[in-house]
């Protein structure tokens, strides 16, 4: 049934029911095109397949663990699982579509890869990806996040990257993929826009998706392999949405398993200080897809915010949008606040420090298990937090130490 859910989603023009699709200037309707038959042909050719494999095992150090919580769960109940994404290279999930996406850029004879970042792991993963490559890489960033993710910003510098500031609007992640659109259309042939989550136009929702099955696939036979059976709840933070896609991919089939994707109640769910997409936002187009968005008055993109520079988008995967809709997944949200207790708690329990965005999951994890101290838990720990350090210690330490 799984490969019957990915035969049929998306339809061959991108859609995920009434979500996706490709709303572009007719300047990328052909190169978009390109793309998507490039990706039928490459990604399910034998060299294709065995490059990424070995890569996959190599060099990103796949596969990444599962992980009990054995000092989490005793405190809080329940048994609360790790899938270990911020073991992975470079520190997140994001590796995972862009060595993907940078080997597909290759066998296209692409030249520079383009991309915008919020937390920065995007931009990281992919100045990696260009390294690996040896591929021009120029990344685009809002300058609070510059602000906010320094180290990011300086290891893509020392990887080779150019990246470049975004001063419009609120200077976060939706103005940083503006930016970077901006500049893939000035060059569409040589250049290619990796996007960083399964968004954007068909096929990139379709393709970050199916880079990031990987973490399901594993997820599911290594908790199983642990504890005879599967995981009752399904964890995931979702931002665009690819760490969730990736692990809820693995668990399609499993009506026993119920899938959770946390999202950033920010400050405030009442007075738009936040970033819930799903819980608050309804149908509309933004950056090239249809997907549920949080809108102003006059039907544009509204602002957002969330403690996590990788969570504040006011749009989120078709995918995703579909998934709401069909009722197989249930998102909820998780505030700054909890978010900042779980990374502390994380940390001092378990010895893991997670990424701000992560700890929103985690967060979730823990509310779920003092409701039902005896189901088990598998969160998707998307990354490391080294990157929100200095913005936590300066924001929050006083607060913790
Ligand atoms: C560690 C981490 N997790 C999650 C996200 C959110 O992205 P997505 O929802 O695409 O997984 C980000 C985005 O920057 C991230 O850095």
């Amino acid at each position: 049934m799984s490969e019957n859910y990915f035969k049929k989603y998306p339809s061959k023009d991108g859609f995920y029911k009434e979500y996706g699709g490709a709303f572009i200037p007719p300047v990328l309707e052909e190169e978009m095109k390109k793309i998507n038959d490039a990706y039928y042909a490459i990604s399910k050719s034998h060299n294709f397949i065995s490059e990424l494999r070995s890569i996959r095992k190599h060099y990103q150090g796949r596969p990444t663990p599962v992980y009990f919580c054995n000092r989490l769960s005793e405190k809080y109940g329940g048994r609360i699982y790790l899938k270990r994404e911020d073991l992975n290279h470079t520190g997140a999930h994001k590796l995972n579509h862009c060595m993907g996406e940078a080997l597909l850029a290759k066998y296209l004879g692409k030249k520079k890869l383009i991309a915008e970042t919020g937390a920065g792991q995007h931009g990281v993963a992919l100045a990696t990806a260009a390294a690996y490559f040896g591929l021009e890489c120029e990344i685009h960033m809002g300058e609070v996040d510059i602000a906010k993710e320094h180290p990011n910003v300086m290891r893509m510098k020392v990887l080779g990257a150019t990246v470049v500031p975004v001063s419009h609007g609120l200077k976060t992640l939706k103005e940083a993929v503006d930016s970077a659109f901006q500049s893939y259309l000035k060059d569409p042939i040589t250049t290619i826009y990796c996007i960083g989550s399964v968004v954007g136009p068909h096929p990139f929702p379709m393709m970050v998706r199916d880079f990031q099955r990987i973490v399901g696939i594993e997820a599911r036979e290594q908790f199983f392999d642990m504890t005879g059976e599967l995981p009752d709840s399904i964890v995931a933070c979702v931002g665009g949405g690819s760490n969730a896609m990736g692990l809820f991919s693995g668990f399609m089939d499993d009506e026993e398993c119920k899938l959770y994707g946390i999202e950033p109640g920010g400050r405030s769910m009442d007075n738009g200080e936040h970033a819930a997409t799903m819980t608050l936002g309804k149908p509309g187009v933004i950056h090239g897809f249809k997907c549920y968005m949080l809108q102003d008055e006059k039907g544009e993109p509204a602002p957002v915010y969330s403690v996590a520079s990788g969570l504040d988008y006011p749009g989120v995967g078709p995918e995703h949008s579909m998934l709401k809709d069909m009722k197989k997944v249930t998102y909820d949200v998780i505030d700054d606040k909890a978010a900042i207790d779980a990374f502390f708690e994380l940390s001092r329990l378990e010895g893991i420090i997670p990424a701000l965005e992560s700890a929103h999951a985690v967060a979730y994890a823990i509310k779920l298990a003092q409701k039902e101290p005896q189901t088990s838990i598998l969160v998707n720990l998307s990354g490391r937090g080294d990157k929100d350090m200095d913005f936590v210690v300066e924001k929050y330490g006083e607060d913790y130490f």
